[in-house]
C-alpha cells in the first residue's frame, strides 16, 4: 500500500471533513478515549479548521481515500477548555502551536505514518514563526474495565519525539 501525506491549508480543509468526521468517531471510540461522537457535532467541531487562520490538516491518503489525519492550530484560536491549562501556568498561548489530534486507521499503524504527522505540522508551525509546540493526552486509571488487553500506550513514542 502507497500512503501520501498531504499538508491541506485553509480551503483545501473543507472538502476532507466528513472523511475526517468519520475518522475520529471510528478512532476516538476506542481506548483510552471512548469517545461516541455523532457526525454532526464532529463536521461543527472540525469546520473550525476550514475558517482559522494558521490552521492544518495533515491527511494520509491512500490513492484518494482519507485514511488518516492529524490537527493543529495556532493555541491562541483554540477553544478556552483548551487554552485555560496554559493562562493558568503564565505560558502565553500567542506563542504556542496547538498540535491538536492525531487519527490513523489500525491498518496503517506501525508504519511510520504517526512520525510524518508531527514532521509536517512542526513544519507548519515553524514556518509560520513558532518555536514551542504543545498538545494533550487523555488520562485514565490503568485499572480502568474498558483498558484494552495488551494496549500499548503512547507515551514512549510522544517522549522520544521531546
Ligand atoms: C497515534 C497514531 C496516529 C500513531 O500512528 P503510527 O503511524 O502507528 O505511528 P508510527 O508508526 O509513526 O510509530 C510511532 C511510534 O509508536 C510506536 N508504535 C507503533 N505501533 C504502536 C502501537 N500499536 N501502539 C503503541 N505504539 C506503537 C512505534 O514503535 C513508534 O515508536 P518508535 O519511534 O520508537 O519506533 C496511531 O497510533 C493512532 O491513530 N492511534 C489512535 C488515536 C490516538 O491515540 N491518537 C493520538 C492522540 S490524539
Amino acid at each position: 500500500m502507497t500512503v501520501t501525506l498531504k499538508t491541506l491549508r485553509k480551503d483545501e480543509i473543507e472538502p476532507v471533513l466528513p472523511q475526517l468526521a468519520r475518522l475520529r468517531i471510528s478512532v476516538f471510540r476506542d481506548w483510552p478515549y471512548l469517545y461516541d461522537g455523532s457526525l454532526d457535532y464532529e463536521e461543527k467541531y472540525l469546520a473550525r479548521y476550514a475558517k482559522t487562520p494558521g490552521a492544518v490538516i495533515v491527511g494520509a491518503f491512500d490513492d484518494d481515500v482519507l485514511i488518516g489525519a492529524a490537527t493543529g492550530a495556532p493555541l491562541d484560536t483554540e477553544l478556552v477548555e483548551f487554552r485555560k491549562p496554559f493562562t493558568g501556568h503564565g505560558l502565553l498561548p500567542v506563542e504556542i502551536f496547538y498540535l491538536a489530534e492525531s487519527v490513523l486507521e489500525p491498518a496503517y499503524r506501525g508504519r511510520g505514518i504517526g512520525h510524518g504527522f508531527f514532521e509536517a505540522r512542526e513544519a507548519h508551525a515553524r514556518a509560520l514563526g513558532y518555536q514551542r509546540a504543545a498538545f494533550c493526552a487523555v488520562l485514565r486509571p490503568a485499572t480502568h474495565p474498558a483498558r484494552a488487553a495488551g494496549y500499548r500506550p503512547l507515551d514512549p513514542f510522544w517522549t522520544k519525539r521531546g
